[in-house]
């Protein structure tokens, strides 16, 4: 195997499995909005799974996760990049974007959010704690409730950097 150099800058790419997630959030003036993550993973599962998201304090999703408690987690598919491209390219301080994406969506079900229809799954969670360096929150939520389609991780989106999107290919093990 041949190894080239990588920048400290772009290091983070090489530990980037990035199963992206849309945060679903309400504001305090009552606007939904959702905003895609890449960076994402689990926590701890015992006594319930809880989840760690890595946040820009900059982000209106942010400010409405931090002020309500609570949000949701969608898991887009393969077939929704435009819609993932769209709602990472805009912020909700500035327009609705379930209006301007034109996102059909329902309501979860323990927590406020609007759930795009035709995702993986979504899971709904409380929010557990907030550590913030720099520009950067660590989010900690607990999942109260999820729901998804079968074998949902065959159908999600996953990302590495700009202009890297991948799905996964088939498992390389039978299921247990
Ligand atoms: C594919 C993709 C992955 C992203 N991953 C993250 C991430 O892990 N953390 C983050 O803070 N922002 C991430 N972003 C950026 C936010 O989604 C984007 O800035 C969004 O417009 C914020 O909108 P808001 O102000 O409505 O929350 C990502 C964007 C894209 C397109």
């Amino acid at each position: 195997m041949e190894y080239a150099e990588i920048e400290a800058g772009q290091a983070y790419e090489l530990q980037n499995p990035g199963g992206l997630v849309l945060v679903c959030t309400k504001g305090a003036d009552g606007r939904y909005d959702l905003s895609p993550v890449a960076w994402c993973c689990p926590l701890d599962y015992a006594p319930t799974s809880r989840i760690l998201l890595v946040l820009d304090t900059g982000h209106r999703v942010y400010e409405d996760l931090s002020e309500s408690g609570e949000f949701a987690l969608a898991l887009p598919t393969a077939e929704q990049v435009d819609l993932v491209m769209r709602t990472g390219a805009a912020s909700g301080r500035d327009q609705d974007k379930y209006e301007t994406c034109g996102i059909k969506a329902f309501a979860a079900g323990r927590v406020d959010a609007r759930i795009p229809e035709g995702v993986a799954g979504w899971l709904e969670c409380r929010l557990l704690r907030v550590v913030v360096e720099g520009t950067s929150a660590v989010v900690m939520g607990e999942v109260l409730r999820a729901a998804a389609a079968p074998e949902a991780w065959k159908s999600r989106l996953h990302f590495v950097r700009e202009g890297i999107l991948y799905a996964p290919g088939p498992a390389l093990s039978e299921p247990r």
